[in-house]
């Protein structure tokens, strides 16, 4: 067993690991963080993205031990004060999910992209988004969400602070 401390969603957990276990079981099992779905055993559905340290991981192909002194972001620790995201009040607002199995990926892979490119085109949403699969919606709405969200509006034309929001 290996000593790992890691921050999850602004709280810090000292645990004792196997060293081959997966952050996203570390995360949904050990933390009870279900909130980040498993999709696939291939690495390819891309539902499990957490943040590792500021930047999206599919968290089936990190292992627990590699987070030991990070810092993990996952989707239950977007919503302030009971209050969504921008990118979780978008996706609700543009129907940008069905099932809902591949939002909480989504939605950490489009902050990834709005870090790093706050006004994205649709072409380079898409881009972005090619590492998560959905089999549902077709991906129009995903990527109206990703791009309100960029353009600074709400479906209310509400103007919304999303650099403040991932800066934080
Ligand atoms: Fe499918 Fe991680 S569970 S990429
Ligand atoms: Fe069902 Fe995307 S909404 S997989």
């Amino acid at each position: 067993m290996t000593h790992i401390s890691v921050t999850v969603d602004g709280t810090v957990y000292e645990d004792e690991v196997e060293p081959r276990l997966l952050l996203v079981h570390y995360l949904r099992e050990r933390l009870g963080l279900t909130g980040t779905p498993i999709g696939c055993d291939t690495s390819n559905c891309g539902t499990c993205t957490v943040e590792l340290d500021g930047a999206s991981v599919k968290s089936c192909t990190v292992l627990a031990v590699q987070a030991d002194g990070g810092e993990v972001t996952t989707i239950q620790g977007l919503a302030r004060d009971g209050e969504w995201s921008e990118l979780q009040r978008a996706f609700h607002e543009r129907h940008a999910l069905q099932c809902g199995y591949c939002t909480p990926g989504m939605i950490m892979a489009a902050r990834d992209l709005l870090r790093e490119n706050p006004h994205p085109d649709s072409d380079e949403v898409r881009k972005a988004l090619e590492g998560n699969l959905c089999r549902c919606t077709g991906y129009q709405n995903i990527v109206r969400a990703v791009l309100a969200v960029a353009e600074g509006e709400t479906a209310s034309g509400e103007r919304t602070g999303f650099a403040q929001e991932v800066t934080a």
